[in-house]
């Protein structure tokens, strides 16, 4: 049976059509939604901890906030690390789809037309800072680095070996920001972008080789970030609540 709709029914259904995502049954509405909840709590959790506390070591654990740990006059000491995540992710392409099209909408959807605005991406102010994503993914393989020596570390207690929960939470913390950080697209790029030829030399051979590890991870970047920052989150929880003495760290040590 044919309906006829009204001229403004009809239009609403036609755009109700155009957003829907064809590749997922779950409501259009919950992917911008859990962008902006779960982003703007972090970053409020983030402000919070970078600018107004001093306090994020439990011996042998070392807040990801906090490391490398640079302790400075009285500039609190994240202010001194913060910057580089932060600009990773703030460029990062993924995170970068996410919010544009969550908190923006702008553009809501891959084919969706807007009205009034012309998408122009990272070629105008202030997105064109997106293009130094590159040099942001430099700054925190360092990071990562000393977020390893961190983690390892948290296996010492006092000279003695051992495992507490919060070295498990350190070593999970640090493989997600891993397969985060070497996941990158521009790593990916670096890796392999620009090579003609695969199998000329033995150079272009393991890069083929770093490459293709690379995509392995890249695949599922948006996973790696979401893991990631939620073990940022929850590391850095787990130590503050030790350190106000509401949560005592089951560890075993020889
Ligand atoms: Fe996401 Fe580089 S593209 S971290």
């Amino acid at each position: 049976m044919n309906v006829a709709l009204s001229k403004p029914v009809a239009k609403q259904a036609n755009r109700d059509r155009a957003v829907r995502n064809p590749y997922s049954v779950l409501p259009n509405w919950l992917y911008p939604t859990f962008v902006v909840v779960a982003l703007s709590l972090f970053g409020v959790f983030a402000v919070w901890v970078v600018f107004f506390q001093r306090d994020g070591h439990y011996a042998p654990y070392l807040s990801p906030f906090y490391s490398p740990l640079i302790q400075v006059g009285p500039i609190p000491p994240g202010v001194w690390v913060a910057w580089a995540p932060l600009a990773f992710r703030l460029t990062c392409y993924y995170y970068r789809k996410a919010y544009f099209r969550s908190f923006f909408w702008h553009p809501r959807s891959c084919a969706v037309p807007e009205s009034n605005r012309r998408y122009r991406g990272e070629t105008a102010f202030p997105w064109v800072f997106n293009n130094f994503h590159r040099f942001a993914f430099y700054a925190t393989v360092v990071q990562v680095g000393f977020l390893w020596f961190d983690a390892v570390i948290a296996f010492d207690f006092g000279g003695r070996l051992g495992i507490g929960l919060g070295s498990l939470l350190m070593i999970a913390n640090v493989v997600l920001l891993s397969g985060y950080t070497f996941g990158c697209h521009a790593f990916r790029h670096l890796a392999g972008g620009e090579l003609d030829c695969f199998t000329c030399s033995i150079a272009a051979r393991a890069r083929h080789q770093l490459w293709k590890g690379i995509t392995v991870l890249n695949i599922k970047h948006d996973r790696w970030a979401w893991a990631s920052l939620f073990s940022v989150a929850a590391t850095d929880i787990y130590i503050r609540l030790l350190l106000a003495g509401m949560l005592h760290d089951p560890r075993w040590v020889t």
